[in-house]
């Protein structure tokens, strides 16, 4: 399947066709002022112009029949780093059919509790990793998780980051809460919420 992201209102006038120009390149279809993403391939997405600061993760749920274990943190391997650590007990065989998808859902987060659906996108798990989007060989060198298939056991990775560089460019600054789910087709199977901020490295 291909990955599919809506992006809503508002953004500044000028950001929002900075925003359009750099999507048009791997997106089809722009209605109104939602972008509807039909095809593309976020593998390729490229920015050098905002670096981004994680805070915590948050693991929210995940489903029994599916993983057995699975454990998130945050970890700090010195005074100016932040990276990841996780371990799951996987148990089913994630295959390269197609079934399984990661849903990520960016709101920025507006103050006064409030927040807004900027984007969303749907990838195929095992497209993902062998496609290295976002940056997730990181995940798999810094432990022992594989490309698909992902055979059922107990898996780990130590010390990993997300590849800013590969993230999607002219995303708003701002302080945002990603949500990160695994579905087994419409299913949920595991949930995650990450805060982060976007900063840029030059004020517009
Ligand atoms: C902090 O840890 C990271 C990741 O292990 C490493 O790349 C970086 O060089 C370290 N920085 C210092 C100052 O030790
Ligand atoms: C991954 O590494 C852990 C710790 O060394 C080990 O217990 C586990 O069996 C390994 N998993 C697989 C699928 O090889």
């Amino acid at each position: 399947m291909t990955p599919v992201a809506i992006l809503r209102k508002p953004l500044a006038f000028f950001m929002r066709l900075k925003l359009y120009a750099a999507l048009m390149v791997w997106y089809i279809a722009i209605i109104g002022n939602d972008i509807l993403v039909v095809s593309g391939d976020m593998s390729s997405f490229q920015q050098n112009d905002y670096t981004v600061e994680f805070h915590h993760v948050h693991l929210e749920f995940f489903d029994r029949k599916f993983v057995r274990t699975f454990d998130l943190k945050n970890v700090k391997p010195n005074r100016t780093h932040k990276a990841f650590a996780m371990t799951f007990n996987l148990l089913t065989d994630i295959k390269d059919d197609g079934r399984y998808k990661i849903n990520l859902k960016g709101f920025r987060l507006l103050g006064n509790g409030l927040d807004h659906l900027i984007c969303q996108f749907n990838i195929d798990v095992c497209q993902a990793l062998r496609k290295n989007t976002f940056g997730l060989m990181q995940m798999i060198r810094a432990g022992n998780m594989t490309t698909c298939p992902i055979t059922k056991g107990y898996y780990y990775a130590n010390n990993f980051v997300v590849d800013e560089k590969k993230m999607p460019p002219y995303m708003p600054e701002g302080r945002y809460k990603v949500m990160i789910a695994i579905l087994d087709g419409n299913t949920p199977m595991t949930r995650t919420s990450l805060f982060m901020d976007i900063i840029y490295k030059i004020k517009n």
